[in-house]
Parts: structure tokens; sequence; C-alpha cells
């Protein structure tokens, strides 16, 4: 008989290891891995390991609860699922099974530009939880019509990340080929070969695209000129005039993600954003950058309580999503873990995931006698 999830994957790092075995090793280290040395990487993790919550056992506690109130949006657990772009490399379908069950756990969803599901096919499965992550094109009617298509789909939370003025240093991406344009190798060929569930699946979704950018893709690109159009047409560096000129035509809600110092995230209130994510980008941007947590215990106490702050940045449990909102986060993303889950158990592997982070951080409240998630900032001592 087949052993349940559970039995398979009791943890995120279950989880992990099971996407190890089951994509080919290109798409895992493309996954796993920071940037340079990975220090970033393993900074987040540090810092999470390190904070202690301190349990108030003989107080009063009605039934813990994880609503949580974002933005005038009411959902039912302060996590998403973090933007992951190439998303079809990893698991093929993965995005479309994330946003479908965004929207049937009430968790918002960011897609990103670059995943392999479309702005329309994001929003119909996500619905309400759908947000777009924005990497503005320098092609101004390209921007307008990315932004009047996430609009026109329902989308009202706009994702501006700042955090990529160069492409990330990512040895094992450059080992593997994975660079601009990409190489297909034999070794890589070879590495599907070895794990046939995801060649399979991969034969059933065709190759990944960028399924957002596909209509501004000339015709007859291969993928090498894909590649080199996609790095050529989206800008590298966000200043304030280009969050600027997205405000005046954004009118849904604008969140800024890459955020990592409080005179950035002066800068973006200024901007008038509505949202901040303090993210590293999992690390793979900077490899000396300050770890999430570290940024966000400074800028929670530099920012009023009118702008959103959320985080992203290692989280492997609901353990780690509690840390985050007792140093004052409103919500908290997760990329990696969830792509595990659907890489380790396939496509159903996606609401296994947020079924249990929502097991471990509902385990987490009631066990430190922490009656909603907006209490949690009183158990950080
Ligand atoms: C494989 C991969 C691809 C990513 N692609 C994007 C992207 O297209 N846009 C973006 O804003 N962030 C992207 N990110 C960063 C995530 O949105 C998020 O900041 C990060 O994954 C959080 O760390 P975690 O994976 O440890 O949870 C990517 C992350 C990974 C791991």
């Amino acid at each position: 008989m087949r052993r349940s999830f559970s039995e398979r994957a009791a943890c995120i790092e279950d989880l992990k290891q099971l996407a190890r075995r089951r994509i080919p090793k290109f798409a895992y280290e493309y996954l796993v891995n920071g940037c340079n040395s990975n220090c970033a990487v393993n900074s987040n993790r540090q810092a999470l390991d390190a904070l202690h919550l301190f349990p108030r056992y003989l107080t009063d506690c009605p039934e813990s609860s994880l609503q949580c109130e974002l933005m005038g949006q009411t959902y039912a657990a302060p996590f998403g699922v973090a933007p992951v772009g190439l998303s079809g490399l990893i698991w093929p379908g993965a995005s479309a099974s994330q946003a479908r069950v965004a929207h049937q756990a009430n968790i918002p969803f960011v897609l990103s530009s670059l995943a392999s599901i479309s702005i329309e096919q994001a929003a119909e499965l996500a619905q309400e939880n759908f947000w777009f992550q924005f990497y503005p094109p320098t092609v101004k009617e390209i921007s307008t019509d990315l932004m009047a298509r996430a609009w026109n789909s329902g989308c009202r939370h706009l994702v501006v990340t700042i955090d990529v003025p160069s492409a990330g240093y990512r040895p094992a991406d450059i080992r593997n080929g994975l660079s601009v344009p990409p190489k297909i190798s034999a070794r890589n060929i070879w590495q599907s070969i070895c794990r046939p569930a995801w060649s399979l699946a991969t034969v059933r979704h065709g190759i990944p695209q960028f399924a957002s950018m596909q209509p501004y893709i000339p015709a007859d690109a291969d993928l090498g000129n894909v590649a080199h159009y996609i790095r050529n047409t989206l800008k590298k560096v966000v200043d304030m005039s280009t969050l600027a000129s997205i405000r005046k035509q954004w009118q849904g809600k604008l969140i800024v993600k890459g955020i990592l110092t409080a005179e950035d995230a002066k800068r973006a209130i200024a901007a008038e954003a509505d949202g901040l994510i303090i993210s590293n980008h999992g690390g793979r941007q900077l490899d000396a950058a300050v770890p999430s947590l570290q940024a966000l215990k400074s800028i929670r106490s530099s920012i009023s309580r009118d702008t959103a702050l959320m985080v992203d940045g290692g989280v492997e449990s609901g353990v780690d999503i509690a840390r985050y909102l007792a140093c004052g986060a409103d919500a908290v993303f997760a990329g990696r873990a969830f792509m595990y889950g659907v890489a380790g158990l396939g496509n159903d592997g996606a609401d296994y995931t947020a079924a249990l982070l929502r097991r471990e951080l509902q385990q987490v409240m009631e066990q430190l006698r922490c009656p909603t998630i907006a209490d949690l900032p009183r158990f950080l001592k």
C-alpha cells in the first residue's frame, strides 16, 4: 500500500529530500542554491534558528486563530506563496497547482513575471488571492500592457521586485548550463533520463515557457534568443522614477519586494507603496546580504503600522513563520518550501505543503498560548 503524504514527508526537509530524488540535478540545484558561496542562504537559516520564543503556560488563552488581515483582505493564514521564476523547470505545472491551492486555502499566491503560467491562467486559478510580481520592462508599451492584463484579469496586488540590479552570480547554474543562452548538454539530458516522473511530466506540459511574456517574444526566437530577449527587455535597475510611474498607472495595492534597509523602506513608502516585502531574494542576489530576520527587526521599528510589512527568506516550517511574525511581520512568504512540495510529491504536494505549514504554525501558537497572530510579538520575551 502507498504510504500517505505525511508518512513520506512529515516536514519541509523531508519534502526537500524527496524533491532531490525526483527532479534532475540541474533543476534541484537551480531551486536550492543561493548565489556565490551560499552565505546568504545560510545566514537566513542561522538568524531564524537563533530566535527564541517564550511561552506563557500559566495564562488563559482562547483557541488560537491563524486568520490574517492584510491590506484590507482577510486570509485564512498569515503566509503565502512567493514568486518563483522558471517554475515549470522545477516541476511542470507547479505554479498552476500552487495558484489553485492559494484559492482553496485562502492564502496569497504571487505569480512571478517569469513563471511558466500566464497572468490570465494564474488569475483564473488563484482568483481573489492572485498577486502579480512585476519586473518592469524597459519598453513602456509592454510595461503598460502587463499591468493592464493583470488588472483586467482581476489582480489587485502588484509586487514590484527591486533587488535584481544585476543577475545573481550562481556557480551551480553556470556549471549546469542554466545561463544566458542556456546550454542543453549530454549531462542535462542524462540527468533528465534518470528522473522519469519529471521527464514524463515535462513531456506532457511541454518545454517550460515565460508564459506571461510570450506575447512580446518574437515568434521565431529559439531558446537562446528567448533568454537574451527576456534579459534585455526587463529593467535591471528599478529606481524611484520607475516606482513613481508604476504608482501612477496601478490603481490597486502596490507592494515593493526586496527591501533590506530602513532607508529603502522609507523611500518605497514615499513612492506610496501600500506594502513592503523584506527579502534578500532567498539569498540569490547578494551573498553578503543581511538576513531577512535582522532587516525585519530594524525596519519594523522605523516605519508606521500603516504600511503592510511582509517578509520572506528561509522559511522551512511553521516555527519559522511564527518567528517572523513575532518580529513584527504582518505576513510571511515561502518560495522554496512550496516548490519542494510539488517537486517531491507532484501537483498534490502544493495542497500538502500549505496544510503542513498551517498545522505546524497552529501547533506553535497553541504551545505558546498565543490567541492570534497579532499577539505573537508578545512572545519574544
Ligand atoms: C528558484 C527561484 C526563483 C525565483 N524567482 C523569483 C522571481 O522570478 N521574482 C522574484 O521576485 N523573486 C524570485 N525568487 C525569490 C522568491 O520570491 C523569494 O524571495 C525567496 O524564494 C524566499 O526565500 P525561500 O525560498 O527561502 O522561501 C525566486 C526564488 C527561487 C528559489
